[in-house]
């Protein structure tokens, strides 16, 4: 079995057998095959895709190539959802909570930001004592009590991804959706959990930029989970405009916080409500239309919030951050910028939105960049809104007033302001 064989066998349509998929693994890791051999097999399947058979072998493959978490000493069903990022997107912090407070299980390892999307760790961080790094026996133990826990990616997790993913970055096959939807799926078959929630993002904002491939995407993700015998389900959400109304780590905690307590932004409500009812149906615990009563009766009472307290203080964070948010990081300078022509927002070009709010310190250009956990964007107006001139359609947090003017250049160039008035989308655009 030699590599040149195999990459000619995929070159010309063919169907690599599982075990040479595996050898093409463990060669690669162990680096017995070349990093040129490895990018031509890379382009190969670029051009002629895989089949579901050899996707589902070459994820668990790349799964395996690392440290596979288990999670069997926690009973019940435990359930993880992954997002392909966005801007604005705290979804993961109400989540895991919310689904908890339902009687779910979330074992949840997540990732830091990069660009114009945020991470989950980052905005973690933010939150005064809050560990992010735990030993797994700790990890475990909290969701035994507790029910929830969201760490760093710990360990390795799918080293054989990370070695493709700085191959492909060079050699033009990031943009491959079967090498896309394996690269994610290996990580989350190697946290773990027995069902997985997909959110993947669509538009201006996102990794996937038209319905029809974020499906496709969506599909190959769902098969690749079901081939090794996970639950899946796939939902589309709109990320052609940023999530909530705050983009910034402390800033959208603080809007994690209104969210569980009811008072969130009705964009933001409505996708984690209606995300946690998947996962709690995943997860066994009654149909979808019983688990959304229940998630929405659980921002209600407050039982989400609690268990979002119970998290904090359980991962060493100060726990009165929930009623008194300014114990958080804030800024020293705000800057609104004001409406100069009327009519209703028609468009935000998203990953610009991102890239502003980078810009202002809430995120990172490079893995070595420090963020500023303060910093970032409250937007007063969004798409569908009507804009008079003068109205403040945004406030940019910083703690260095220099970088204002930049950020708000970028802002102000993101939207798009006419004179009709725009029909708004329901941001749940399909499922798998
Ligand atoms: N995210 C990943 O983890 N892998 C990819 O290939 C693309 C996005």
């Amino acid at each position: 079995m030699r590599m040149y064989d195999m990459i000619v066998k995929k070159r010309n349509g063919g169907e690599l057998a599982d075990q040479e998929i595996q050898a093409i693994i463990d060669g690669y890791v162990g680096g017995i095959i070349p990093d040129y051999q490895m990018s031509a097999l890379l382009m190969a399947i670029y051009f002629q895709g895989m089949t579901n058979r050899e996707l589902g072998t070459l994820t668990m493959a790349m799964a395996k190539s690392g440290d596979m978490v288990d999670l069997s000493s926690i009973d019940g069903i435990k359930v993880d959802k992954h997002s392909t990022g966005g801007v604005g997107d705290k979804t993961t912090l109400v989540l895991a909570p919310l689904v908890a407070a339902c009687g779910g299980k979330v074992a949840k390892m997540s990732g830091r930001g990069l660009g114009h999307t945020g991470g989950t760790v980052d905005k973690m961080e933010s939150i005064p004592g809050m560990r992010v790094e735990m030993d797994e026996q700790d990890f475990l133990r909290q969701v035994r009590k507790i029910g929830v826990s969201v760490i760093g990616q710990s360990g390795e997790l799918a080293p054989a991804d990370k070695k493709l993913y700085a191959l492909r970055d060079v050699t033009g096959t990031v943009e491959s959706i079967p090498l896309i939807a394996s690269s994610i799926m290996s990580k989350k078959l190697a946290a773990g959990s027995d069902a997985i929630l997909l959110d993947v993002k669509v538009g201006s904002g996102a990794f996937m930029k038209n319905i029809d491939d974020a499906h496709t995407l969506a599909e190959v993700m769902v098969r690749i989970g079901q081939h090794n015998g996970r639950r899946m389900k796939a939902l589309l959400t709109d990320m052609d405009c940023p999530l909530g109304v705050s983009i910034g780590n402390a800033l959208e905690v603080k809007e994690v916080i209104e969210t569980l307590s009811g008072h969130g932004p009705s964009d933001l409500e409505h996708e984690c409500v209606t995300m946690a009812a998947h996962m709690l149906e995943l997860s066994n615990l009654g149909t979808y239309d019983a688990c959304l009563a229940k998630a929405k009766q659980a921002l209600f009472d407050g039982s989400a919030l609690r268990k979002f307290q119970d998290m904090i203080i359980a991962q060493g964070g100060n726990g009165e951050v929930i009623y008194d948010t300014s114990l958080l990081p804030g800024a020293t300078y705000t800057y609104d910028i004001k409406a100069t022509k009327c009519g209703y927002i028609q468009h935000m070009q998203t990953e610009e939105i991102g890239l502003a709010a980078v810009q202002l310190g809430a995120g990172r250009a490079t893995k070595e960049d420090t963020i500023d956990f303060g910093a970032g964007i409250v937007m007063a107006k969004k798409t569908g809104d009507a804009v008079q001139v003068g109205e403040i359609l945004a406030t940019l947090y910083a703690n260095d007033e220099s970088l204002f003017e930049r950020a708000a250049d970028v802002y102000v160039q993101a939207l798009t302001i006419g004179a009709d008035p725009v029909e708004l989308q329901n941001p749940i655009l399909g499922m798998v």
